[in-house]
């Protein structure tokens, strides 16, 4: 008789991948494609994951790093991370037709920091240097605004009046490294004010909650994402925090490397905001070949955020119903 090998498990995270944000940006170059027809022209990555910047290539999207690479006249799109005031200006000034796909949770952030910069405050923006939600935001009021990149950014700043002093932060941060950061700031500047709503969207802080649930459990936990996606980095991190011994950012299944899976008997996973679903369904597939075939989900919210699409867009699809 056989020896009996019980079924390896997965731990399948919910929710996980596409946010709101995510979906109304990629559905809204779609639309634009049948619109307007091929090309559409799309500034930066419209969301941070290579399937889905490949997917919409092949359909008429051309994806630049600037408006200056739009031809003067064509329609761009601007991605779910937000542009600064700056970039509207140059679009302007090329005559672009533009379809603002910021995500409105990114314009809220963008919001606060117009409204405390009127007010003459210093802004402390948490997040990371480089980072393009991070360029779009600093845009609204450079003068006011200084990047703090995590704890090791808390000594460098310095503000006029410890008394006008504000944080905010971009919207994809780990929820647990901000809000040591932000102890931090407040030891530095007792009187720091917090945003008017949390500022880290319900999207990243969601997906975290759901990896801690699962990677306590998981030996192993496989995050799918692109290694240019905020959101997807951080769950990794969050889930050797919180107890899986290994976790590894892949941006599909054939990155999967077999010695991962040696005697691991509980595998988990999840996506990030940007990650199609059938990316997830490929590494699942994968997993059951090497006998994870034991699937449960972990919900530990329900999700049901939905935007509207851009407002441009929506008048003319109207328009042309
Ligand atoms: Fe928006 Fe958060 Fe997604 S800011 S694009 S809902 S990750």
């Amino acid at each position: 008789m056989e020896p009996y090998t019980p079924a390896r498990r997965v731990l399948v995270a919910k929710p996980r991948g596409y946010c709101a944000g995510v979906d109304r940006a990629v559905e809204a170059v779609e639309k634009a494609l049948d619109q307007y027809g091929a090309p559409i022209y799309v500034r930066k990555q419209i969301v941070h994951n290579t399937h889905v910047v490949r997917t919409l290539e092949a359909r008429g999207a051309i994806f630049v790093d600037e408006t200056e690479e739009v031809p003067e006249g064509a329609i761009v799109v601007f991605s779910a991370h937000g542009v600064a005031p700056s970039v509207h200006d140059e679009a302007a000034a090329r005559r672009l037709r533009t379809i603002d796909a910021t995500c409105p949770l990114v314009t809220k952030v963008h919001n606060e920091a117009k409204r405390f910069a009127a007010k003459d405050y210093d802004i402390l923006l948490i997040g990371h240097e480089g980072h393009e939600e991070v360029e779009g935001t600093s845009g609204e009021a450079p003068d006011h605004i200084q990047l703090v990149d995590g704890l090791d950014g808390v000594d460098q700043v310095s503000v006029r009046d410890p008394n006008r002093v504000v944080w905010l932060s971009q919207t994809t941060l780990s929820v647990d490294e901000t809000t040591e950061t932000v102890a931090r700031l407040r030891e530095r500047f007792p009187n720091l004010i917090d945003p008017p709503s949390d500022d880290i969207c319900y999207a990243t802080s969601n997906r975290q909650a759901a990896v801690k649930q699962i990677a306590a459990e998981s030996q192993l936990v496989i995050v799918v994402g692109s290694t240019n996606s905020s959101n997807s980095k951080r769950l990794v991190e969050v889930a050797k925090d919180y107890g899986a011994a290994a976790s590894y950012l892949v941006d599909d299944a054939s990155l999967i490397q077999d010695a991962w899976l040696d005697g691991v008997s509980t595998v988990g996973v999840t996506s990030g905001a940007s990650v199609p679903e059938e990316l997830v369904d490929g590494v699942l597939r994968r997993l059951a070949e090497h006998g994870f075939t034991d699937v449960e989900e972990v919900e530990t919210v329900q999700e049901r955020m939905r935007f509207a699409l851009p407002h441009e867009l929506r008048r003319d699809l109207r328009a042309s119903s």
